[in-house]
């Protein structure tokens, strides 16, 4: 799989990663677990790190965590948490327990949630990369109205990684982000890549176009992801998947050729005719 630098320290990170929003937020049945574990392995088998979570996704840093124990996989993985509530003392908390359920001591990469309390969080966050408990500062949105909130962050406060959403289907980072993010060498992951699924709804039974060939995407899921990292400053997708058979998919489009701008457009076009 392709890698690109983190910014702020050039440290080489594949391009492709996994989410765990919904699709690792599941019960104790050995079966689910399998199944993730599963998906954990295609991730890291293809040269992948990024598996993203939340204190907000119920049960899937833990279930994170199990999977990782149980695999012994804690030098294969790059894990991004975040922080998701509001004060200090909590925040804390919440960050000391995140890091229990996920089974790291170090967590690679601490994200603001939303931007939710940012500012308090942001001293704490500083303080625990300087005491080595975290090695990464991020925070995170989903929504467009957010994208100059952390354009003006990006501006004002040194940070390795933001993360927001972005897709074919939702290109409004490419005017109002982007350049930011590349200006002030920020690294970057992708969030709802696949639109959180809806994507699909568009292409249902329509076939790739000509150009899906050119940059060996065999499937609409990997022409949406290389669409993504066909932008110079993306530097790592998170599809959330609970399927070994969509991680396989994924996976798929972090090596190989990706779009340079040109193609991106003739992308955009077939999207577009729909
Ligand atoms: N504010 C934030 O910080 C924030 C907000 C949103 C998301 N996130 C993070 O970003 C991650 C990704 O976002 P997301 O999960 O909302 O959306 P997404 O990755 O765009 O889409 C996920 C959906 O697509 C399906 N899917 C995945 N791969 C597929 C494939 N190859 N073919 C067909 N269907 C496929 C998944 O279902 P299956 O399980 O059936 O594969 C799931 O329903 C989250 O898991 C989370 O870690 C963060």
């Amino acid at each position: 799989m392709l890698t690109r630098p983190i910014p702020s320290t050039g440290e080489a990170l594949p391009v492709v990663g996994v989410g765990t929003w919904q699709t690792f937020d599941i019960g104790n049945d050995r079966a689910g677990l399998d199944q993730r574990k599963e998906v954990l392995r295609v991730l890291f088998e293809a040269g992948g790190k990024v598996v993203d979570s939340s204190p907000m996704y119920g049960r899937a840093e833990a279930v994170t965590g199990t999977l990782l124990g149980e695999m012994k996989a804690r030098d294969k993985v790059f894990v991004a948490t975040k922080v998701w509530t509001s004060g200090e003392r909590e925040g804390i908390r919440q960050m000391q327990e995140s890091s229990a359920k996920m089974q790291v001591p170090v967590i690679d990469l601490m994200q603001i949630h939303n931007l939710v309390d940012w500012r308090t969080h942001m001293k704490t966050l500083r303080k625990w990369k300087d005491e080595g408990r975290i090695r990464y500062i991020g925070i995170t949105h989903y929504t467009d109205g957010a994208l100059g909130d952390l354009a003006a962050i990006i501006r004002s406060e040194k940070i390795d990684f933001v993360q927001f959403a972005f897709s074919i289907g939702q290109r409004a980072p490419e005017e109002r982000l982007l350049p930011v993010v590349a200006e002030h060498g920020v690294a970057t992951l992708i969030n709802r890549p696949l639109g959180s699924g809806g994507l699909f709804g568009k292409t249902r039974g329509r076939p790739l176009p000509p150009v899906a060939a050119d940059i060996g995407a065999a499937t609409w899921a990997q022409f949406f992801l290389k669409y993504l990292l066909g932008h110079p400053a993306v530097t790592c997708v998170i599809p959330g998947t609970g399927k070994p058979e969509h991680a396989r998919d994924n996976v798929a489009a972090g090596s190989g050729v990706m779009p340079d701008a040109a193609q991106r457009r003739l992308m955009v076009e077939a999207w577009e005719r729909g």
